[in-house]
């Protein structure tokens, strides 16, 4: 068998995550402080795997590649390929088909993340070589999803693309192992009424074609980052896995449990109360971040309470009565209270946007 490659999907619009993903990829979008896309390509490195393919959109492409770079940060090669429109995943698998050659591969959508990374996986593809292996885990929405069927013997019988009356609650997880075959496979499906390639419809016909296509179901968490609740509960299951290490300065300041606080953040009069992370040349004044927050790069809190939250690098908030809470800041946001008459709100908020008012 040819090694494994990886094939990583980071086109899409990321519709859901508007505003933010007007100006930014929804994989860039950071999960305690790490774009969503770097857990995926760390999960395929340290599953061995050596060369991957990252699929972009002609919109964000660039700046995946300036994030991202020639994968030498993570030990692995990155090759970029262009997906000139948004026509399924089983369309951007074609569109990869130079790279991926006669390799099986695993392929990862970027906004996903995988509990426990992809060892399992790759062991369990290995020791069988079936046709295809896909990841399943119950959910409380399958509508929402691609949905499995399994038989009694345990093999998949039928997938069905957000069927609005699901079969099952077993969704297909956004992680995927495929032999070659499946090229001929999405060569051979027509759009989806939703006019895409789906690779749901791609496993199908594999299935259809008496392929050997396995199901694994996933023992831990997984995360579809498309949404915000999606993402602060990333944030929140990233966030209770890492270990406390103060490398800023504390000026009469208190962190307790799991904080991250990065070299050049300064907090002065700050309580901290974990699991957190403050990014690198933040500076944090007479406050309070609560737990599940990701605080970005060069951030500014002062005079405020903020909780369970994300800043994106660059943001304020300043003097605030209220404690800010649920929210995601966009990169450079200034939240703040300010002495102009009259006495009013005043908002420059981007398309989208959403604001709650106590
Ligand atoms: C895609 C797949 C779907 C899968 C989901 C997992 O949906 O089409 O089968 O369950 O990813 O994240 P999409 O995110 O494109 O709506």
């Amino acid at each position: 068998m040819n090694p494994l490659k990886g094939l990583i999907l980071s086109g899409g619009k990321g519709t859901r995550l508007r505003p933010i993903t007007h100006t930014s990829a929804k994989q860039l979008v950071p999960v305690a402080n790490r774009p969503v896309l770097f857990y995926g390509i760390e999960a395929m490195a340290s599953a061995g795997i050596e060369e991957i393919g990252i699929i972009i959109a002609p919109e964000t492409g660039d700046e995946i590649r300036e994030v991202a770079g020639d994968g030498s940060q993570f030990g692995v090669s990155i090759t970029y390929i262009v997906q000139d429109e948004p026509a399924g995943l089983a369309h951007a698998v074609l569109t990869a088909e130079p790279f991926l050659g006669d390799s099986p591969f695993v392929m990862y959508l970027g906004d996903n993340l995988l509990q426990g990374g992809i060892h399992d996986l790759v062991a369990a593809f290995t020791a069988s070589e079936p046709d295809a292996l896909i990841l399943l885990t119950p959910v409380d929405e399958p509508q929402h999803f691609g949905v499995a069927e399994l038989g009694e013997d345990g093999r998949v019988v039928a997938l069905a693309e957000k069927p609005p009356e699901p079969k099952t609650n077993l969704a297909l997880v956004g992680v995927y192992m495929f032999t070659p075959g499946i090229h001929d496979a999405a060569r051979a499906i027509k759009p989806s009424p939703r006019g895409e390639l789906e690779i749901t419809d791609a496993i199908q016909y594999l299935v259809d074609s008496g392929k050997r296509v396995e199901p694994h179901v996933v023992q831990g968490w997984w995360k579809d980052t498309g949404r915000l609740a999606d993402m602060l509960e990333a944030n929140r299951l990233i966030l209770d896995t890492i270990k406390t290490r103060v490398d800023g300065e504390l000026v009469e300041s208190q962190v307790d449990g799991r904080v991250v606080v990065e070299a050049g953040a300064v907090l002065t009069r700050a309580t901290v109360r974990g699991p957190a992370i403050i990014g690198a040349g933040a500076r944090l004044t007479d406050c309070y971040v609560g737990p599940y927050s990701a605080i970005g790069e060069e951030c500014v809190i002062e005079n405020a309470e903020v909780e369970h939250s994300i800043l994106l690098q660059g943001s304020s908030v300043t003097g605030l009565d209220g404690r800010m809470e649920s929210s995601l800041l966009g990169r450079d946001v200034k939240i703040g209270r300010s002495d102009r008459q009259p006495k009013a709100y005043r908002f420059m908020v981007g398309d989208t946007s959403e604001i709650e008012i106590l």
